[in-house]
């Protein structure tokens, strides 16, 4: 796997000095003791969430061109402040946190701002409260996030596509209740799939809109007091529109919750695809066979060939469904505005991605794996499959459904009875069952006929499942954001 961009660690929390003497710096003022120590570990969250520290940097020079606009800072501060901003950026990006013991991503920032600039660093705050800042930065972050986990989705929708499309020949067992249903073909259940991720990756473009809306300018709680622009600073920093209440927007968390959803739902959508490949590369289905780079072996018995893979993607399902109970939990109850306890949303959220980003590609590799067992696969179709176009067959000989439906119940209790199968049945059998019966019954027992006759819209006949891969791919081709072209 890539290593994303902001993942670096913090490494550990001793030596550089703080120019405030500590975590207690961004607020010392007021305090005469120290910070319990046992409190400050409780307290700190650069382990966290250092990996925003591109967010506030970008963030954090958009404000300070702002404050200039404003008359608050002049020119050549205003211009200090952003190359200082430049250098900290440089620096982070060469160097990652080293041993910083700053409280969070904001004061390391600031603090190494202090380092670069000097005293007119301590301008750059001037209206602005880390309750809007961290807001902002996890709002620019969470929308890249968003995109990048597009993008391993789609990678998961053409894997579905294409084995869909090296199937389309193969008839297979539809399931209900696990118990053989009818007959279908191998491509309309791995278009089942496809279709299920092609929503999610709809909702994952949906909660990056949601997240595209900027709280920058909303202070701690009542707003900044400054004539700072804020549909420039939306411009700037690339937000769809600005937060209408500042205190909603300081504590507004709802698109992280939309977002740690769609996870939820695709980890749910990643353990049904995933239950489907154990089940099918078992021995007793043995419809599918997983490439080698997917499965693992036993240290115990060497016939073992186990779908790790998949077994691995169900069990994350896990944590991105405990994601979802813990940010719902984490937000019921809070009074109105920022309380502390928000800061527990990054590490739910960045679990969530983070997971997505380990699960979604080997899932994709291996559905791009599987290959299907035509032998196995016509060795477990079951005549009985076809009982229900047996009583389409008598309703096409006007017949009503329900009455039809009880003769072939009847059929189908005969040749169990016997030991056979539907198909195995005499003529006179079903003769004597019912009248209506010609010696053309027979025909109804053939797997490509019953495919073929569902070709409605959505049905699995060869035209029917034409036209839901070229819409399918209609949906992949289309630009991100876009609706396919009709
Ligand atoms: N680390 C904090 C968070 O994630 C930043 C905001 C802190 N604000 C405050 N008023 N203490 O929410």
């Amino acid at each position: 796997m890539s290593k994303t961009p902001d993942r670096e660690s913090p490494g550990s929390l001793k030596g550089e000095g703080s120019h405030t003497g500590g975590t207690g710096g961004l607020w010392g003022g007021r305090f005469e003791g120290a910070m319990a120590p046992e409190m400050r570990t409780l307290n700190d969250s650069l382990s966290i969430d250092f990996r925003l520290w591109r967010q506030d940097i970008r963030g954090s020079r958009s404000w300070a061109r702002a404050l200039c606009a404003a008359g608050v800072l002049s020119e050549d501060e205003a211009e200090t402040l952003d190359r200082g901003l430049a250098s900290v950026a440089a620096r982070l990006g060469r160097r990652g946190v080293e041993r910083a013991t700053d409280e969070d991503v904001h004061s390391l920032v600031e603090r190494l701002l202090f380092k670069e600039v000097g005293e007119v660093a301590g301008k750059l705050h001037t209206g602005r409260s880390r309750n809007d800042q961290v807001a902002t930065d996890l709002r620019l972050w969470g929308q890249e996030a968003a995109s990048r986990t597009e993008g391993l989705v789609v990678d998961l929708l053409e894997a579905l596509v294409e084995l869909a499309e090296r199937s389309r020949q193969l008839v297979m067992p539809g399931y209900t209740h696990l118990q053989q249903a009818q007959p279908i073909r191998a491509s309309q259940w791995a278009l089942a799939h496809f279709w299920a991720f092609l929503r999610d990756r709809q909702r994952v473009r949906r909660a990056a809109d949601s997240a595209s809306v900027l709280p920058l300018g909303s202070g701690a709680i009542a707003g900044c007091p400054f004539p700072v622009d804020r549909e420039r600073l939306r411009q700037d920093l690339g937000f769809r529109s600005i937060s209408e209440n500042s205190v909603d927007a300081v504590s507004d968390r709802d698109w992280v919750v939309e977002m740690i959803f769609v996870g939820s739902m695709i980890g749910v959508h990643l353990s049904r695809l995933a239950e489907d490949l154990v089940l099918f590369s078992s021995t007793e289905f043995g419809f599918l066979r997983l490439g080698d780079g997917y499965c693992t072996g036993s240290s115990l018995m060497p016939q073992k060939r186990n779908p790790d893979v998949a077994e691995l993607a169900r069990g994350k399902s896990g944590r991105l469904v405990g994601n979802l109970t813990g940010i719902l939990t984490l937000i019921k109850g809070l009074p109105t505005g920022y309380n502390r306890d928000l800061q527990e949303d990054k590490a739910l959220l960045f679990d969530t991605v983070d997971t997505l980003t380990l699960t979604l590609p080997p899932m994709a590799g291996a559905v791009g794996s599987a290959e299907f067992r035509r032998a196995r696969l016509e060795e477990v179709l079951d005549s009985q499959l076809l009982a229900t176009d047996l009583a389409e067959y008598l309703v096409r000989r006007g017949k009503p459904f329900r009455a039809s439906h009880e003769v072939v119940g009847k059929l189908v209790r005969i040749a169990e009875a016997r030991g056979r199968s539907l198909n195995e049945l005499p003529f006179e059998t079903f003769r004597e069952v019912d009248a209506a019966f010609d010696r053309d019954v027979h025909e109804v027992f053939g797997w490509e006929r019953s495919v073929e006759s569902r070709s409605v819209p959505g049905g699995s006949s060869t035209s029917a499942i034409q036209s839901q891969l070229e819409e399918a791919r209609r949906h992949l081709a289309a630009p991100p954001g876009a609706a396919p072209a009709s």
